[in-house]
């Protein structure tokens, strides 16, 4: 049991709090899902960038699945082999790709022909082979939140099947490209398992009709995108999602690469925020807290549920209230007609589910610092990121002030 009221007087709020050995228990469930072939679990390094948080997954043999080269950067110093980092994203710049060449990463994931084409120009610059992979788009409704959905053709992310073909083709000529995986990610918190089933089989398909032209591919990559438990979502076992993926790669002689961000760290992390005041406007009751959507953007930007206790003496009745933050926006919400008893200031509130898509999602609007960070393992609490100041907030602007 994590004791929040002793943080709170530790560290101060808001606060996230993650509890590193949930996080082990994830990874552990989902390579041992895989455990029939060989497997990388890359950490979405996006879901939770805490370099803290990266180590840990390092630690324990994760790769990692980076979408800029900050994220690549961040995984190098946390400790991840340069053979394990992937890096994915629709619009890489020249730079970002120069410094994945030369970082010698497991491979660059390409979106698009025009990026295999700067990749090729990159590679043959440096005197280089680099290592790729072609994303796949496989046109298949993940029935998530449009917001997180990237695999249908409407959405920005990968290719058609035709179009691969054509780059795998175009790589496997050039001196400068070796087209060594594939890869498909169709969308976040998936509680369906008939989509992913179905996208695997396509792009099995796909490694299949490559083979026959010589081809020869050794990573499959199936992206992230398993759902967690944030209210009352019936989720896919891991098993159950590895046997249906394995299932596709009969006769294939293939690594899986899994990109796993929220199953990992999502439930493994606490927002803590303390109760400033109550207020009534008309009938509508609100309870006003030192949190807000700068440090957790998902209520407001997807309506996202997440649990919220409360820590408190009251014993009064719940009634329906909206918890709210100080931040100058009617959508700085963390959650809508919520029961909670009448809350005293300074009684504490716990918003769960905050490990993924949290504090890195996070801004510095309204000149607020973003919260500190504390990591539990075992008995053991550590700072993994100090409260920003003030001072952080102006150090980039102020030597240019004039007066
Ligand atoms: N791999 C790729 C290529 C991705 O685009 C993503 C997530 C992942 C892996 C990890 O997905 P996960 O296992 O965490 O579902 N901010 C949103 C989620 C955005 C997900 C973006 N891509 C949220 O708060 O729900």
């Amino acid at each position: 049991m994590i004791n929040f009221k002793k943080l709170a007087a530790a560290y101060k709020t808001p606060l996230y709090i993650y509890d590193l050995d949930y996080m082990t228990k994830q990874y552990e469930e989902l390579k041992e899902a895989f455990k029939g072939r060989k497997s990388i679990m890359a950490f979405a390094i996006k879901s939770n960038s805490n370099l803290s948080i990266i180590s840990h997954f390092a630690n324990l043999g994760s790769g990692a699945d980076c979408v800029s080269i900050g994220e690549v950067r961040r995984a190098f110093l946390a400790g991840i082999p340069s053979y394990k980092i992937i890096f994915s994203g629709v619009g890489k710049s020249d730079d970002e790709i120069r410094e994945a060449i030369e970082k010698d990463i497991l491979y660059i994931n390409v979106e698009s022909e025009a990026e295999l084409g700067r990749v090729e120009l990159i590679a043959k610059e440096l005197k280089a082979k680099c290592r790729i992979s072609v994303r796949v788009n496989p046109n298949i409704d993940p029935l998530t939140h449009p917001y997180i959905s990237t695999g249908l053709h409407d959405n920005k992310f990968g290719v058609e099947i035709e179009a691969a073909k054509r780059m795998y083709i175009r790589a496997n000529n050039s001196e400068h490209l070796d087209p060594v995986g594939i890869h498909f990610h169709i969308g976040s918190q998936l509680t369906e398992l008939k989509p992913i089933y179905e996208s695997a089989e396509i792009v099995a398909d796909l490694v299949r009709s490559l083979a026959s032209i010589k081809i020869e591919l050794k990573f499959f990559d199936i992206g992230g995108g398993l759902g967690v438990r944030y209210k009352d979502e019936v989720t896919i076992k891991p098993y159950d999602y590895a046997q249906a993926i394995l299932g596709t790669l009969k006769g294939l002689d293939l690594t899986v690469i899994c990109e796993p961000g929220r199953f990992l760290t999502a439930n493994g992390g606490y927002f803590l925020t303390k109760v400033l005041y109550e207020k009534q406007n008309g009938a509508k009751r609100f309870v006003v807290v030192d949190g807000a959507m700068n440090d957790l953007l998902r209520p407001s930007l997807y309506k996202a549920y997440h649990k919220i206790e409360a820590i408190t003496e009251s014993k009064t009745e719940e009634s329906e209230a909206d918890v709210v933050g100080p931040v100058c926006e009617s959508g700085d919400f963390f959650a809508k007609n919520y029961p909670l008893p009448i809350l005293e200031h300074n009684d504490l509130l716990v918003i769960h589910s905050a490990g993924a898509y949290g504090f890195g999602m996070g801004s510095n609007y309204n000149t607020r610092g973003r919260s500190a960070e504390v990591a539990i393992k075992g008995d053991e609490v550590k700072l993994i990121r100090r409260r920003e100041e003030f001072e952080d907030l102006i150090a980039l602007e102020k030597e240019f002030l004039e007066n």
